[in-house]
């Protein structure tokens, strides 16, 4: 566990409400991310539609992107992949989180949640789990949300998932879009902490006047699925990239500015800028020509992965920080914008040591047993529903089940009021 976190197991009542009593912060303790194994490059697409290397390139900085090919690839397993590499980091058992929030804007299903599948797949029993879909700003929302619920006492670990596979929702016969996009995921790991930092300050903003500029027509209420809607291509990411791009540069740029200035920061205290990989040309504009920060103080790696929406941020401050570019007293801006119309940007004074110590060999073990266990709970009760449900009678039904059924039902119920609580 990270020292730097106040949650300590087994405090009693009166030891955790005087360490209420102090001040408390959210700070970034761990972070990891997952890529699909498949490299698709500019000369890839060119096969497939009427573009060049050399336009994507100048156009856009993109030279490759990872692309989720495989069936076992997917938003959720890549999320997973994400969250358990950010508690191996924070050296945290999943049992402690609680909360999981995954930004996305193509989850595994519209119901239930990837969210769910991701406290499921860790074995966090503990944890309340939701989506959050602000498209690409979804992650810096995520941040926000976590921050909240850090400093207000109602958690003391809360994961921020960013995970796509918009790849599977792009249009490939068009050129304006299919060229942009990429898929992977990245998690961050906020715990509550009573050393001064963290997670400084949040901006969101949205303009839903705009959102018909980035949008997937159907499959929501709108237009649900049909036979129509699939030849009309209308499940597919339309977008209008030139008001886009014009909207992502003033953003951008706005949401850097405010949550710097909300953080009580200039912009010249800022060691590095991580923003939305879009384009790279969004950020030049933006970052560097409006607010006129060094090229060297923005973290750029959009030329690998292309646009992995709100999987894109996280992706980069992973990076970066492999990268020797984030260190202990550091003031770092996030900064995004995307479908909606979103914005969003947060100012960060890092705290966490970012010098990895190898893990003893049994910690990964046992970790990994942990996820086993969790795999076989998981399947233990959906099979134990299922056999409730086929063995049993209606409620009541004056038959042998059904009164067995309803002592079994009683029986859960008294447990549920006498025993002792798991959460705070
Ligand atoms: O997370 C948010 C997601 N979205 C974005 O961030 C998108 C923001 N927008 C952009 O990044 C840029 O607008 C694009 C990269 C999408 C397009 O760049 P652009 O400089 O705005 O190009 P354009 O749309 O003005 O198109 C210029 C020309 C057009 O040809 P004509 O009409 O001048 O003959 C396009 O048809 O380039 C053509 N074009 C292409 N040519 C080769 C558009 N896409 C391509 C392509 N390859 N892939």
């Amino acid at each position: 566990m990270s020292n730097a976190t106040s949650h300590q197991p087994g405090m009693n009542g009166v030891g955790r409400q005087r360490a209420m009593l102090r001040p408390r912060y959210a700070q970034i303790v761990g972070w990891g991310t997952a890529l699909p194994e498949r490299i698709v490059t500019n000369d890839d697409l060119a096969r497939l539609v009427d573009t060049s290397d050399d336009w994507i390139r100048s156009r856009t900085g993109i030279q490759e992107r990872r692309m989720a090919t495989s069936p076992k690839e997917s938003t959720a397993t890549l999320a997973i992949q994400a969250a358990r590499e950010a508690l191996r980091v924070a050296d945290v058992p999943a049992s402690s989180l609680d909360v999981v929030i995954c930004a996305t804007t193509s989850p595994e299903y519209l119901c239930p949640s990837t969210a769910c599948l991701v406290q499921n797949a860790l074995g966090a029993p503990r944890a309340g789990a939701f989506d959050l879909n602000a498209a690409c700003s979804g992650f810096v929302y995520g941040l926000s949300v976590a921050r909240s619920l850090v400093l207000s006492g109602d958690a003391d670990y809360v994961l921020v998932v960013g995970a796509e596979t918009l790849t599977r929702f792009l249009d490939w016969t068009d050129r304006n879009t299919c060229i942009l996009f990429g898929d992977g995921a990245g998690a961050v790991l906020v715990a509550a902490s009573h050393e001064p930092g963290g997670i400084l300050s949040c901006v969101l903003g949205s303009d839903g006047s705009g959102s018909d500029l980035l949008m997937v027509p159907a499959g929501g209420s709108a237009h649900p699925p049909t036979m129509e809607t699939v030849a009309n291509r209308m499940h597919m990411l339309r977008m209008d990239g030139k008001a886009v791009f014009r909207f992502a540069v003033q953003a951008m740029a706005d949401g850097t500015r405010d949550a710097v200035a909300k953080a009580g920061l200039s912009l010249a205290e800022v060691d590095l800028v991580i923003p939305h990989q879009a384009n790279v040309r969004i950020i030049q504009s933006s970052v560097v020509k409006q607010l006129k920060i060094p090229e060297q103080k923005v973290f750029v790696n959009l030329e690998r992965y292309g646009n992995t929406s709100a999987a894109s941020i996280p992706i980069a401050l992973c990076e970066a920080i492999e990268a020797g570019r984030v260190r202990p007293g550091q003031n770092l801006v996030l900064a995004g914008f995307g479908a909606g119309l979103t914005w969003a940007a947060t100012a960060i004074h890092w705290c966490a040591p970012v010098e990895r110590t190898p893990a003893p060999w049994w910690k990964d073990a046992q970790r990994e047993a942990g996820y086993q266990l969790a795999s076989a709970r998981s399947t233990w009760r959906r099979l134990a529903r299922r056999a409730y449900a086929d063995v049993m009678g209606p409620a009541d039904a004056p038959t042998v089940r059904g009164r067995l059924r309803t002592a079994i039902d009683a029986g859960r119920s008294a447990w549920q009021t006498h025993k002792p609580s798991s959460r705070r």
